[in-house]
C-alpha cells in the first residue's frame, strides 16, 4: 500500500469473445472485496476493470458469428457487465479498449517509443497463440503447440515493429530485485527473476493489417495495428487519464495493485514495466499473481471446456455463498479446485451453522429471555467476557494484516475465529440455565450480539447481503444502516443501550448436497436416462468399435448447413481425419480448436452436403442441450477409448 490515503486497484481487462466463467469471476471478486475494504478504511478508492475487444481472437469470433466486430463486442460487453451486477461487482471505472480516448492516447504512446527508438522496424518470424494473443519466437517451442493453453499455433512471418525490451530488461530485474512488494506472492517474483536472467528478447509489438485488421491502427503506418497486448496493458494508464488529464493521473498513479492470474504475469511485470520505463512513467506498486481455479485437475478455460457458469450458480445459490466460496476456499496466491458440492458445504458449515446459527442463537434468546432488548452491560467484565473482546479483537486485526497483504482467504480464517469463539463462549456461559441471574444472562447476549455487530462490518467486503441481515436483526438499522459503517465501527462496544433485536429468516438455509447438486436436477436428463439402454450389445460388437481420443486442429462452418460444422481431428499416428458434425448450434468453430474430443474413427466414409466426413465425434444430448464428450486428463491423440 502507498503512504498515500487513496487505493487504485485494477482487475485484467477481460477478452469478451465469449461468456466469462467462474475462474475470470475469481479474479473480479478478489478485486471487489480488496476495493470494499479500502473504502470502509475511508480510502479514496478506484476499482478499474474492463473489456479487452482488439486483436485476432475478437476477429475470428466476431467473423464466425458473421457480425462487425464492434456490434459482437457491444453485445458482449453488456453480457459482462449484468454479470457483475449479479455479483455486485462494485468498479468504479470500466473501460473498453475500443474507447475514442484510449485509443488516441495508445496511439500516441506507440509513436512516442517509435520516435524515440524504443520501438524499430524489423521482420517476425516465429510462433502466434491466438487464443493467447501471444508470439513464440522461433527455438522456444518444439512442437508448434502452445506452452500456456496447449493449442495449435500458427506460423506467423511479416515485417513489424518491434519494443526494445532487452535496453531495459537489467533495470527491470534490478528493480524486481530491490522491491521485495512488487511482485508478489514470492513464487511468482522467483518465477519472473529466473524468467529475466534467461535474457529478454525484443518483442513484435503490431500485425500487418492484411493478417488482422481489428486493432488500433499505428498512426504513422497504415499497413499496421497496434499488438493487442500493447493496445491493452495501456488501459491502466489511460481509463485514469494519461495524456489527457494531468490532475486525475497524478491522484491515481502509480496502481497500487493489478490483481491479474498467474498466467498473464509476464505480460504485466515485464512487458508493462517496460513500457513504463520507456515512458519515464513510474511502475505500479504492486503486481499480485493470484492462482487458478481447477476442475479436474486443470484450469477452468474455455479451451479446456469445463467452464462453470457464474450466473448459473449465482442465482442457485445467491452471491454471498458463492463470493464466500471463492474467497475463502482456496489460499490466495494458490491453485484450488473448484466443486460444487464444495460450495454447498461451505455454505452450509460456514455461513448457515457457525454464522447462521450464531445470529437465530442470540436474537431468540433476547427475545425468549430478555423482551429483545440489549442492555450494556455495566460493573466489570467477567474473565470469560474480557477474553471474548480479546478475541474480537484479535480476529480484526488479524484481517486487517491480512487485507493489507491481499490475502483474503487468510481475513476470513481471521474472522471466522471470531465466530468460532462467540459459539463457544456461548456454550460456555449457558445464558438458557435456569441458574444464571438475569443480569449476567442479559451481559452474555449482549456481548454475543456485539461479537455478531463486528461480524456484520468485517464482512461488508467479502458479503454483500448478509451484513444488512444481521445488522437488521441486531435492530440496529434504525440507528444508522450497515452500509454507513467504516471499518473502525469494528471496535467493540457499540450497541447502544435499549436496541430490540428482531428475530428474521435464518441468513442461509441449510442444502442436502445430495439434492442441490446430484444428477436428479434435470428431470429432461433422468427420464433420457431410463429410456437410454433399450437393446443389450454383445462385448464383441462393442470392441468393433474405433472409438479414439481426437485433438480439433480446425473447425469452419459449411455453407447453407446452419448445425453442421466440419471439424479436422487430428488422431496421432493414425493422421488427421474429417468430420461433419451437427453441433453448431452449441459450439463455435473457435470454440472447438484445440479440445481433446472422442471419435469413431472406423466408420464408413460419406459426404454430407458435398464434405467428406470420416468418422463421428461423440456428444451427449438431453433436450435441448448439447455437451461434447471430453477427458478429464491430457490423453495424447490417438489413445484408445474403450
Ligand atoms: N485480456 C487479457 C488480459 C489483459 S490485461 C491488460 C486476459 N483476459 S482473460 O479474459 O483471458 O482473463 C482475465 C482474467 O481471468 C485473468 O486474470 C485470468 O487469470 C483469469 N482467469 C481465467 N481463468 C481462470 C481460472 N480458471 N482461475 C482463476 N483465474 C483465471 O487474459
Amino acid at each position: 500500500m502507498s503512504e498515500r490515503e487513496k487505493f487504485y486497484i485494477t482487475t485484467p481487462i477481460y477478452y469478451p469473445d465469449n461468456r466469462l466463467h467462474i475462474g475470470h469471476t475469481y479474479t473480479t471478486v478478489a478485486a471487489d472485496a480488496l476495493a470494499r475494504y479500502h473504502r470502509l478504511r475511508g480510502r479514496d478508492t478506484f476499482y478499474l476493470t474492463g473489456t479487452d475487444e482488439h486483436g485476432q481472437k475478437i476477429e475470428q469470433a466476431a467473423r464466425t458469428r458473421k457480425v462487425d466486430p464492434q456490434a459482437f463486442v457491444d453485445e458482449m460487453v453488456h453480457w459482462i457487465q449484468d454479470l457483475w451486477s449479479e455479483l455486485g461487482i462494485s468498479y468504479d471505472g470500466f473501460i473498453r479498449t475500443t474507447d475514442e480516448q484510449h485509443m488516441k492516447v495508445v496511439g500516441r504512446i506507440f509513436t512516442r517509443l517509435y520516435e524515440q527508438g524504443d520501438i524499430y522496424s524489423s521482420t517476425y518470424a516465429g510462433w502466434y497463440c491466438t487464443p493467447c494473443e501471444s508470439f513464440f519466437p522461433r527455438g522456444r517451442i518444439e512442437e508448434g503447440v502452445c506452452p500456456d493453453c496447449g493449442r495449435e499455433l500458427s506460423w506467423v512471418e511479416e515485417d513489424g515493429y518491434f519494443l526494445a525490451l532487452s535496453r531495459y530488461a537489467d533495470d527491470l530485474l534490478a528493480h524486481i530485485r530491490e522491491d521485495a512488494e512488487f511482485i508478489q506472492p514470492a513464487t511468482r517474483r522467483n518465477e519472473m527473476i529466473r524468467f529475466l536472467e534467461s535474457g529478454l528478447e525484443d518483442m513484435c509489438v503490431t500485425r500487418r493489417r492484411d493478417a488482422v485488421n481489428w486493432g488500433i491502427p499505428v498512426p504513422f503506418d497504415e499497413d499496421y495495428v497496434i499488438y493487442v497486448w500493447f493496445d491493452a496493458v495501456c488501459n491502466y494508464i489511460t481509463a485514469i487519464g494519461y495524456g489527457e488529464d494531468e490532475d486525475s493521473f497524478s491522484h491515481w498513479w502509480p496502481a497500487d495493485v493489478h490483481l491479474i492470474g498467474k498466467e498473464i504475469l509476464r505480460f504485466h511485470c515485464v512487458i508493462w514495466p517496460i513500457i513504463l520505463m520507456a515512458l519515464g512513467v513510474e511502475l505500479p506498486h504492486k503486481v499480485f499473481g493470484h492462482g487458478w481455479l481447477t476442475l479436474g485437475g486443470e484450469k477452468i478455460s474455455k479451451s479446456r471446456g469445463n467452464v462453470v457458469d457464474p450466473f448459473a450458480l449465482s442465482e442457485k445459490y445467491g452471491r454471498d455463498a458463492v463470493r464466500y466460496y471463492l474467497l475463502r476456499e482456496i489460499p490466495f496466491g494458490a491453485d484450488g479446485s473448484y466443486t460444487e458440492r464444495a460450495l454447498v458445504e461451505r455454505t452450509n458449515y460456514d455461513l448457515a451453522n457457525d454464522l447462521g446459527n450464531l445470529l437465530s442463537r442470540v436474537t431468540a434468546m433476547l427475545n425468549k429471555y430478555c423482551e429483545g432488548r440489549l442492555v450494556r452491560p455495566g460493573g466489570e467484565p467477567a474473565e470469560e467476557d474480557r477474553h471474548l473482546q480479546e478475541q474480537a479483537n484479535d480476529a480484526v486485526a488479524g484481517a486487517t494484516s491480512a487485507l493489507e497483504d491481499n490475502m483474503l482467504s487468510d481475513a476470513l480464517d481471521s474472522l471466522w475465529n471470531l465466530v468460532s469463539a462467540a459459539n463457544k463462549y456461548l456454550d460456555r456461559t449457558a445464558p438458557w440455565d435456569a441458574q444464571t441471574a438475569a443480569d449476567r444472562r442479559s451481559a452474555i447476549l449482549y456481548n454475543a450480539a456485539e461479537s455478531l455487530r463486528i461480524l456484520a462490518v468485517a464482512l461488508r467486503p467479502f458479503l454483500l447481503d448478509a451484513p444488512a441481515g444481521i445488522w437488521e436483526q441486531l435492530g440496529l438499522t434504525a440507528h444508522r444502516p450497515v452500509d454507513a459503517t467504516s471499518w473502525d465501527d469494528t471496535a467493540w462496544g457499540a450497541i447502544p443501550d435499549g436496541t430490540l433485536v428482531r428475530r428474521g429468516d435464518p441468513l442461509f438455509p441449510r442444502m442436502d448436497p445430495d439434492e442441490v447438486v446430484g444428477p436428479a436436477e434435470d428431470p429432461d436428463v433422468e427420464e433420457e436416462q431410463e429410456e437410454g439402454v433399450e437393446t443389450l450389445l454383445d462385448y464383441d460388437a462393442f470392441m468393433e468399435m474405433d472409438l479414439r481420443v481426437g485433438r480439433v486442429v480446425d473447425a469452419g462452418d459449411i455453407e447453407g448447413a446452419d448445425r453442421l460444422l466440419r471439424v479436422r481431428v487430428d488422431l496421432g499416428e493414425a493422421g488427421t481425419i474429417q468430420v461433419v458434425a451437427g453441433i453448431a448450434e452449441h459450439y463455435s468453430p473457435d470454440d472447438l480448436v484445440g479440445r481433446r474430443v472422442v471419435v469413431v474413427a472406423n466408420l464408413q466414409p460419406t459426404e454430407i452436403f458435398g464434405i467428406k466426413s470420416e468418422g463421428m465425434v461423440l456428444a451427449a444430448e438431453a433436450g435441448k442441450e448439447m455437451s461434447l464428450v471430453t477427458l478429464d486428463k491430457d490423453m495424447p491423440p490417438g489413445s484408445k477409448v474403450k
